[in-house]
């Protein structure tokens, strides 16, 4: 057992202006703010203009969790990008992100486990920690969804937002930090939820643009039933893991994606509506982004207390799905 844990040290987040309501897509796809408000929960949107991309959110971020931990860019090792929506092909967004900070000292590698990708981030950054490795980690888990969205389709373009979420973590002795991570994946699923196009199996060609292969595609009703039961198992796993039971959470902050979903993992979990935290409402699904925003909207509205449980859980495209505990 190392005697160091991964305490998170300080969080931001970064949004775009633009807000897209429910009224602004019922203009742009035949769809109503009552089916979205009862299917999903979701009332509006943040939308990254023609301009931004994600590495702008995620080092707007950064610089906010870098500032609330007091920590300077040079004092991080490393810097652990989780996202599915790069600004380019190569180089990552963390070594974007890395000249945009002047974090000259980090090593820099993004994370690949779309919705899930945060949760995988905090695996990471535990091992590294814990190791020896590093001692202090940038993590961020961003998202611009919207610019691989067919906004044509309505049955997926009511449902996602962009968005940045950051947090600093520090190789600490004691009790706050994080206790246990759990991740699991299903490959044989991978057809359930996918951007085929734009990649080596289908580059980018004038076919890939016509059939908008390179926007998202889902079986929503199947990614639904599986974000439940994984979701659940994940976050029964993960308290395992960490020696503790539902009951001794103060908050759990599942992924943002639907809020049907949440609240059936909360019920299943047997876990009080007051214990949930929830924002899909303002945001929507900001994929890797959602978990992270969520604990940085819960610190800055003082919901924490130093000795308090959280745990973190998300299911996403992969199949991949994930959940971690952490004392605050
Ligand atoms: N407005 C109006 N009608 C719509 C819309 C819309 N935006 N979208 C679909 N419909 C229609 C469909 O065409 C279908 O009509 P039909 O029955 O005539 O064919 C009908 O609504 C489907 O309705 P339901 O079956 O009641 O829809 P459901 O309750 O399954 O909700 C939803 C659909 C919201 C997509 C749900 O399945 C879901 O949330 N799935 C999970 C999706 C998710 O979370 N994905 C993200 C995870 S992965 C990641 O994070 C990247």
């Amino acid at each position: 057992m190392s005697k160091f844990r991964a305490k998170i040290l300080g969080t931001g987040k970064s949004l775009p202006n633009k807000i897209l309501t429910n009224a602004d897509l019922e203009k742009m796809v035949e769809t109503s703010d009552e089916w979205i408000r009862t299917r999903t929960g979701i009332q509006e949107r943040r939308i990254a203009s023609r301009e931004e991309a994600t590495s702008d959110f995620a080092a707007a971020a950064a610089r906010e969790a870098l500032a609330d931990a007091n920590i300077k860019p040079e004092d991080i090792d490393a810097i652990f990008v989780c996202t599915c929506t790069p600004d380019m092909v190569f180089p990552s967004v963390s070594c974007l992100v890395q000249a945009a900070l002047g974090a000259r000292n980090a090593a820099c590698m993004d994370i690949s486990a779309a919705c899930s990708g945060f949760i995988y981030g905090l695996a990471c950054v535990k091992s590294f920690i814990e190791s020896g490795t590093y001692k202090k980690i940038l993590l961020i888990g961003v998202d611009t969804l919207s610019k691989i969205t067919n906004w044509e389709d309505r049955s997926t373009c009511v449902l996602f937002g962009d968005g940045a979420g950051a947090a600093v973590l520090s190789a600490e002795e004691g009790e706050s930090g994080i206790l246990s991570v759990h991740t699991a994946s299903d490959g044989s699923k991978a057809n359930i939820l996918k951007v085929p196009g734009g990649g080596s199996r289908q580059p980018i060609s004038k076919e890939v643009l016509e059939e908008k292969s390179h926007t998202i595609q889902m079986d929503g009703s199947e990614v639904y039933k599986l974000a439940v039961t994984k979701m659940v198992e994940a976050s029964q796993k993960a308290l395992d893991l960490a020696g503790m039971k539902a009951e001794d959470l103060t908050w759990i902050i599942p992924h943002q994606a639907n809020l049907r979903i949440i609240e059936s993992v909360a019920k299943r979990l047997k876990v009080p509506a007051d214990k949930v935290f929830v924002n899909v409402q303002k945001y929507g699904n900001m994929s890797a982004a959602t978990t992270i925003i969520a604990l940085d909207e819960a610190q800055r509205e003082k919901k924490l207390k130093r000795g308090d449980l959280v745990e973190l859980v998300a299911f996403g495209a992969g199949l991949t799905w994930g959940a971690a505990v952490i004392r605050w």
